[in-house]
């Protein structure tokens, strides 16, 4: 890594070493998974949606492998009460960052775990309201409207002073106004995107839908230009710092995402490509792309595909 580039970042007051942040539903199950995600390179690590009861999730597979992507369907499956111990442990022994997802059945449920969560103190906490595999139990997602999107966040607001970030889905058809409502309601950043679709695969020997649930979200480097161009728009319209997430594989993939207008990015798929040593891999691409174009800060990237 080059001597010249710092590639340390803040988000909301929380020091980075570097712009990576292991994305929900990768590793992030307990604590020493997320704690081995820190140990191979990742600048935060985020842990998988916590809600507020256990759920089974759905029933296997619940995972398949697409052209350049993966599709999930894994519902939500959550601990309940051992992912609120599990988050405290991973607080304990994880030197960097760790996010607390967390999802809601109801808008009343991200304020309870809110006020569980100001009790527990993660760095950042970041409110999935775009989940694409419980629409049957849970309806639209609440990232699909606007008020709702807003009522979610105020609500968290209300019960917690930690920082918010709020994980909006792409299938909508104007991913700027939720984000300018999420903002104004009072999220202290915005993580886009969450998996786009749902998607579907079907197996032509049984002539069935792989996935147990039919369809589940697509991620990878299939989604990658959409998440770019959502990123884009929603630097256009928003001063909060965004998490860039969304089939970030190589160097010059986080540093277009921080182009785009990203503080940082999220990563996750990937470690199925590129397996454990994908963090260092993207950290020292990123840091050999900066240093032969003469960016020396993670922060002179941020944003410069703008006009
Ligand atoms: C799940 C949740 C998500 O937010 C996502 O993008 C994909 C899957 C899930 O637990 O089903």
């Amino acid at each position: 890594m080059s001597a010249k580039v710092d590639l340390s970042c803040e988000v909301c007051g929380v020091e980075l070493a570097n712009p990576t942040i292991l994305a929900s539903g990768f590793l992030g199950v307990t604590a020493s998974t997320l704690k081995r995600a820190v140990e191979l390179g990742a600048g935060a690590v985020t842990i998988k949606s916590i809600g507020l009861e256990r759920r089974e999730g759905h029933k296997e597979p619940v995972v398949c492998e697409v052209q350049s992507g993966l599709l999930n369907c894994v519902g939500l499956s959550t601990q309940g009460q051992e992912a609120f111990d599990e988050l405290k442990v991973a607080l304990k022994e994880i030197d960097a960052p760790v996010i607390a997802s967390f999802y809601g059945k109801t808008t009343e449920d991200y304020g309870e775990i809110a006020r569980r969560l100001e009790e527990i103190k993660p760095s950042l906490i970041e409110a999935n309201i775009s989940c694409p595999n419980v629409k049957d139990e849970f309806g639209l997602p609440f990232g699909a409207k606007a008020d709702a999107a807003s009522q979610v966040v105020k609500e968290i607001k209300g019960n917690s002073k930690i920082p918010l970030f709020v994980k909006l889905t792409p299938n909508v058809p104007d991913i700027k106004s939720i984000a300018k409502a999420v903002a104004e309601a009072g999220a202290d950043g915005i993580t886009a995107i969450n998996s786009v679709g749902p998607g579907m695969k079907i197996n032509v020997e049984s002539a069935k839908p792989i996935l147990s649930n039919n369809s589940g979200g697509l991620s990878g480097p299939a989604i990658k230009p959409i998440a770019i161009r959502c990123v884009y728009d929603i630097f256009d319209v928003v001063d909060v710092p965004i998490i860039g997430t969304g089939g970030i594989t190589t160097g010059l993939d986080a540093a277009e995402m921080l182009m785009a207008g990203a503080t940082a990015v999220g990563v996750g798929t990937v470690l199925m490509y590129r397996g454990l040593d994908s963090f260092k891999l993207i950290t020292e691409e990123l840091s050999s792309f900066m240093d032969e174009n003469g960016y020396s800060k993670v922060k002179d990237l941020v944003g410069i595909a703008h006009g």
